[in-house]
């Protein structure tokens, strides 16, 4: 018996148990339609990520919640049980937006429960959710889920969510992922964000913006800069270009 091509894709689907609606087609980050949320990004749960470098995390999560202010985008904060072991959000993250909601949840662990947030993410009128959490398998992860069920786009900083192991990291960005949550670096959101190095923010921002983020670029820009000011070839250099 032939199957055509549909038929066939249909009948693997129901072996492998994968759902027509998981297929998510690509989507574009749009500054004027997103939200930033820091999700339980607590200093107390800062010590339960064991799978990234912790200077590099610490530096990753204000990152994250700088990506507000570089884009000007609408911010969201909310905290779970922070009167506990769970603390506070960075008071980096704190003084860049005095006036963002921050829902201080005393129980829900999926913040998606709380009435509060959902309330905040509503009014803010934004379809796409930019999001990283500690832990990525729980607060990420579940946030996530639900937003997707609600019908949002959803963005997971892979960079600024942590959590316990490598392990529990792949597979919660593989679940996650299943139903079209974007797997994203900083960079990535960056760029999609920014589009075009001529916008506004563009070059002039964004540049300054990596430099302290994402210094891979930023002391490139650093080389080419200090070349274009006081550069000279050296010898072996002028056959290379
Ligand atoms: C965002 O809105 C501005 C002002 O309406 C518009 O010029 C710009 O093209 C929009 N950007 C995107 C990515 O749609
Ligand atoms: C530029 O390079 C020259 C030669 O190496 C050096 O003497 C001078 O101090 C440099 N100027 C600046 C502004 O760095």
């Amino acid at each position: 018996m032939k199957f055509g091509a549909l038929s066939f894709l249909a009948a693997l689907g129901l072996a492998t148990g994968v759902c027509a609606n998981t297929v998510v087609s690509w989507e574009r980050l749009n500054k004027n339609d997103s939200v930033l949320v820091v999700l339980d990004l607590q200093v107390g749960l800062y010590t339960v990520a064991r799978d990234m470098d912790p200077t590099v995390f610490r530096d990753n999560i204000i990152a994250h919640a700088s990506i507000g202010k570089l884009f000007d985008l609408p911010v969201v904060m909310t905290t779970s049980a922070q009167t506990g072991p769970n603390g506070p959000l960075p008071k980096e993250i704190l003084e860049m937006y005095p006036n963002a909601p921050l829902i201080k949840r005393q129980g829900e662990v999926d913040a998606w429960d709380n009435a509060d947030f959902r309330a905040a993410i509503k009014a803010t009128g934004k379809s796409q959710i930019i999001i990283a959490g500690i832990t990525t398998d729980v607060c990420t992860a579940f946030l996530a889920l639900s937003l997707r069920a609600e019908g949002y786009s959803v963005w997971a900083n892979a960079e600024a969510s942590g959590t316990t192991s490598t392990l529990i990291r792949d597979i919660s960005n593989d679940r996650m992922a299943r139903v079209g949550v974007q797997i994203v670096s900083l960079f990535a959101i960056v760029c999609d964000l920014m589009r075009d190095w001529r916008a506004t923010p563009g070059s002039a921002e964004v540049i300054p913006f990596l430099d302290r983020y994402f210094p891979v670029y930023g002391y490139l820009a650093r080389g080419h800069g200090a070349a274009i000011e006081n550069g000279t070839l050296i010898p072996g250099e002028a056959g290379l270009i």
